[in-house]
């Protein structure tokens, strides 16, 4: 079995949110958004380690979440975030053990990732270089130009909608994360930076519930979503 170790960017702001505490911190009725989150990563088998990228301030909190979850995996960690996704990401990397097969980024404000969908990721990760949990564009996308005016329409049916988790083989994406810093490239998700390098990567098609709680009306439906399961 591939020892999966697991990124968790979550050193945003959190503007579209407008809370004064970040997203991740944020109460969802038993645990923080950041901790459900963990919490679905910790019961997953194959996961050997977690890295957490936040700013200083967090650290101690976020310690205290990772302690209880620290039997459940091997390693636990954390590390300053970067200014942007990608250079939280890109510190949190260079914590990983070289023991580890493949590496996982997921966004700390999704909480909703099934262990199911981690597995097919994992499964086809190790088969190809990479996979990530996609949707299909549910709106028709349009491409503009500086004035807002219509270039083009892309055909919605092969348009997908990238969420994370974004798995890869451990050395396929530290290559990749080293060429973009060289070329001082910056993408909107990790696929973006493994596909510049030829890289493949997979598209496994996820699930609506897995949604990146971003603006307020995203708590609400966060909210009803765990009313359900605790009905279930
Ligand atoms: N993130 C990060 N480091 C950054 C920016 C974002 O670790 N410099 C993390 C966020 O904490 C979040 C994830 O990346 O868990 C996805 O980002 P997003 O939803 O855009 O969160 P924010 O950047 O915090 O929100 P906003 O863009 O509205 O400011
Ligand atoms: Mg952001």
């Amino acid at each position: 079995m591939s020892k999966l170790a697991v990124i968790i960017p979550a050193a945003g702001s959190g503007s579209r949110m407008g809370t004064r505490i970040p997203k991740p911190f944020i109460q969802l009725k038993d645990a923080s958004i950041l901790e459900h989150t963990i919490r679905a990563f910790a019961q997953v088998d194959n996961v050997k380690e977690i890295v957490v990228a936040t700013s200083e301030e967090w650290f101690e909190h976020i310690d205290r979440i990772l302690e209880k979850y620290a039997s459940q995996v091997n390693r636990v960690g954390i590390v300053e975030g970067g200014s942007e996704r990608q250079h939280s990401i890109y510190n949190a990397l260079q914590k990983i053990s070289s023991k580890i097969d493949l590496v996982a980024v997921h966004d700390a404000v999704r909480p909703f990732i099934s262990e199911q969908l981690i597995n097919e990721c994992c499964e086809a990760a190790s088969n190809v270089g990479g996979a990530i949990v996609a949707v299909p564009a549910k709106d028709t996308i349009k491409k503009v130009n500086s004035e807002n005016t219509i270039l083009e329409t892309p055909d919605r049916s092969n348009l997908w909608q990238a969420q994370t988790p974004q798995i890869f083989q451990r050395q396929l994406l530290i290559r990749a994360y080293e060429h973009a810093n060289r070329d001082k490239f910056l993408g909107t998700d990790d696929a973006s930076l493994v596909e510049r390098i030829g890289g493949s990567v997979k598209v496994i098609e996820g699930d609506r519930r897995n949604l990146k709680i971003t603006y307020p009306i995203d708590l609400k439906v966060a909210e009803l979503i765990l009313d359900e399961r605790g009905r279930i």
